[in-house]
This record gives structure tokens, C-alpha cells and sequence, in this order.
């Protein structure tokens, strides 16, 4: 049987414990997944690329069948040079849904034979997001509960250099 392998592409800025329950769940169904980190963003990015993927790599170094990869590309040309045929994206809530169903349909019509895949995300993770957990930590909030503790730490000694 051939080996499902697929990948799940984001900017990562910084990997939270939402993206981290949507990896580990992902890894217990495919053969291999591959987390794809955009180097490039139209979005201000906090953290660089480097520091962007160490802290995905320390964060998922005990998941055996998940490498950490760099693109620059359509995520769909991406998949087709690492031979995946599967996209896995995350669902937070309803309003999720219709920023993915545009982005599903443009992969779709890019890339007709990779097949885009959600995760609900675990409920009590369901209200985080990058920008969220950045802007809480820039105020001085504690957001520890809401990362890894290497992230966590990461995010304070970088908020810490801002100021
Ligand atoms: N738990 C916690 N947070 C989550 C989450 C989860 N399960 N799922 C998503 N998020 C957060 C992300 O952290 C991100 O937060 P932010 O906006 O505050 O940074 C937000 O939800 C949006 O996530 P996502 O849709 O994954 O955006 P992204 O910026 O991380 O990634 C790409 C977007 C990289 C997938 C998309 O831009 C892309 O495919 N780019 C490549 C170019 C391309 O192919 N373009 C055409 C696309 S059709």
C-alpha cells in the first residue's frame, strides 16, 4: 500500500499548542507530514524565519514520522516537490470556515489531484491565534498556558528585546 504523506502548511509565527493538537493528530493517521513553513508573509512577521523553524523543530522532535520544511512557492507546488497529495488545515470556528473553502476551492483548481483535509481543533484551543497570543504577550499577559515552553519562552525574552 503506498504511504500517505501529507503536509500542513502555515506561517507559524509562533507555533501554538492549537497547531501543535492539529500535528500530533495528523501523525497518528498519515504515514508522514511534513509542516511546511512559509518563509514570506504579507502578514508582519515577529519571530524570523530561523527562529520560526527551530521552535517547530524542538516543539515536534519526539514525533517521528513529522519533518519540518521551508517553502517559498504555492503551497500546492510545494506538496507536488515533496509527493504529497494531501493539504491538512486546522478549523477553529464557523468563521474559519470561509476563508478555507476559498483557499480549498484556488488549491483545488491549482492542484485537482491534492486533496485539502480539516481538523477540528480541540475546543479549549479553539480561540487561539498567533497574532492573538503576540499581542496578549506584548501587554504583558500571561499566555503560557496557551504554548509550548520553549515557545513560551521564546515569545517573553523576544517581547522583552522590543521594548
Ligand atoms: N490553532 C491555533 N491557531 C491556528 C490554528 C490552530 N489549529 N489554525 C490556524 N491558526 C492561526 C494561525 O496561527 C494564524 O494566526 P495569525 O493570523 O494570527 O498568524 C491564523 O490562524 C491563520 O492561519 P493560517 O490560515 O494557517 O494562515 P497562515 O498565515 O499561518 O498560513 C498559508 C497561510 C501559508 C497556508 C497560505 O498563505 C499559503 O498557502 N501560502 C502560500 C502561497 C499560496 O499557495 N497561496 C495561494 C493559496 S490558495
Amino acid at each position: 500500500m503506498k504511504k500517505s504523506k501529507a503536509i500542513y502548511p502555515g506561517t507559524f509565527d509562533p507555533i501554538t499548542l492549537g497547531h501543535l493538537d492539529i500535528i500530533k493528530r495528523a501523525a497518528k493517521i498519515f504515514h508522514y507530514v511534513t509542516i511546511a513553513i512559509v518563509a514570506s508573509s504579507n502578514k508582519s512577521l515577529l519571530f524570523t524565519l530561523d527562529e520560526r523553524i527551530n521552535l517547530v523543530r524542538k516543539v515536534t522532535k519526539h514525533l517521528y514520522n513529522v519533518k519540518v520544511e521551508i517553502f517559498n512557492s504555492l503551497t500546492t507546488d510545494f506538496a507536488k516537490k515533496q509527493k504529497a497529495n494531501i493539504l491538512i488545515r486546522g478549523l477553529r470556528a464557523v468563521t474559519d470556515f470561509e476563508y478555507e473553502m476559498k483557499l480549498t476551492y484556488m488549491n483545488q483548481c491549482l492542484a485537482p489531484t491534492i486533496e485539502s483535509i480539516f481538523f477540528m481543533t480541540s475546543k479549549e484551543l479553539s480561540f487561539i491565534s498567533s497574532s492573538l497570543v503576540k499581542e496578549v504577550a506584548y501587554y504583558g499577559g500571561d499566555v503560557s498556558n496557551l504554548l509550548p515552553v520553549s515557545v513560551n519562552q521564546a515569545l517573553v525574552t523576544k517581547m522583552k528585546n522590543q521594548l
